[in-house]
């Protein structure tokens, strides 16, 4: 039998394209609606064989996190270790690209590239829906994560459907360096549009999406904006940005997006972007369909 000696692992950025809310339910949580897309940026994570379970962080992000138990690496972890009966350990470095509490999956990507990464490395051969199931324990945000293929998300996040023909486009993200915690973003949530959306129809290019993407909102803006007003700053200047096709925020916040035409408007916007603003998070990247 071979070892396996490293396991190399992406957790690319979530970006909601969209996002409705509907009901709070019993449990806490709100039923929501949500198209997903994935990034090329994201964080990076390596999973070497070793004795218990140890997690190194770097990049530029790594000061915002501690390796502590409580991270969701090492919870993602535990659970897959505790489900499939694993008593082996692992050396985990997280390379921390994206900001963290950012609307753009960060923690919730880094656990479902954990439970793909382990799952490789301990030669788990566990189907996928067994790694949605325990992804649901760690967070709404991680069942999607685990493909990070476009999808159409349900429920509290855990119903992932994908979805095929979601045309890629250059994006731009900004976060200006406020972390917003979820819980008190849908706590202060007034209009919501609810959960009664079909799912999109087949779209052809970046125009199609963008009309429909038009037709949609994301319920959480205005409530995270109160809570955070430079978010409405960021929208502001990026809607300004000469080639913006549609610019809203991710999840709860406070990471903002525009979609682009092309790659060069993108990357002109995102340079004015960072002459003005040089304390600002900013990536010009492209959607992908599927980890590659
Ligand atoms: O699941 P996650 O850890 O991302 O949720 C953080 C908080 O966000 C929850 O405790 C809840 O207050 C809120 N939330 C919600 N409905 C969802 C997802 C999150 O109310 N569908």
């Amino acid at each position: 039998m071979t070892t396996v000696l490293r396991v190399d692992v992406q957790a690319p950025a979530k970006v909601n394209l969209f996002l409705h809310v509907g009901d709070r339910r019993p449990d806490g949580f709100h039923d929501l609606q949500s198209l997903v897309v994935f990034t090329r940026t994201g964080d990076e994570l390596s999973f070497a064989p070793a004795e218990g379970l140890r997690l190194a962080i770097e990049g530029p992000f790594a000061n915002a996190l501690t390796p502590d138990p409580d991270n969701l690496v090492l919870k993602a972890a535990r659970a897959l270790a505790a489900h499939a009966g694993v008593q082996e350990g692992a050396h985990i470095v997280l390379t921390k690209n994206l900001p963290v509490a950012s609307g753009i999956g960060g923690g919730s990507a880094d656990a479902a590239a954990a439970l793909r990464g382990l799952a490789k490395l301990w030669k788990l051969n566990l189907p996928h829906n067994v790694l949605h199931k325990i992804g649901e324990t760690l967070g709404s945000d991680v069942p999607v994560c685990v493909e990070c293929n476009s999808a159409w998300m349900e429920g509290r996040g855990e119903n992932v459907t994908e979805l095929s023909g979601i045309p890629k486009v250059p994006i731009v993200l900004v976060n200006p360096g406020v972390a917003v915690p979820t819980g008190k973003v849908f706590a202060a949530l007034k209009e919501r549009r609810g959960v009664g959306l079909p799912r999109p129809p087949k779209m052809q290019n970046a125009a199609d999406l963008v009309a429909y993407l038009k037709t949609t909102s994301n319920d959480l803006q205005a409530p995270a904006r109160g809570i955070a007003p430079v978010i409405g700053e960021v929208l502001d200047a990026l809607a300004a940005q000469p080639g913006a096709l549609l610019s809203r925020m991710s999840g709860s916040g406070a990471t903002c997006f525009a979609l682009f035409t092309d790659m060069v408007t993108a990357a002109n916007a995102a340079d004015s972007f960072r002459g003005i603003r040089r304390d600002w998070w900013i990536v010009e990247t492209q959607t992908i369909a599927r980890l590659p």
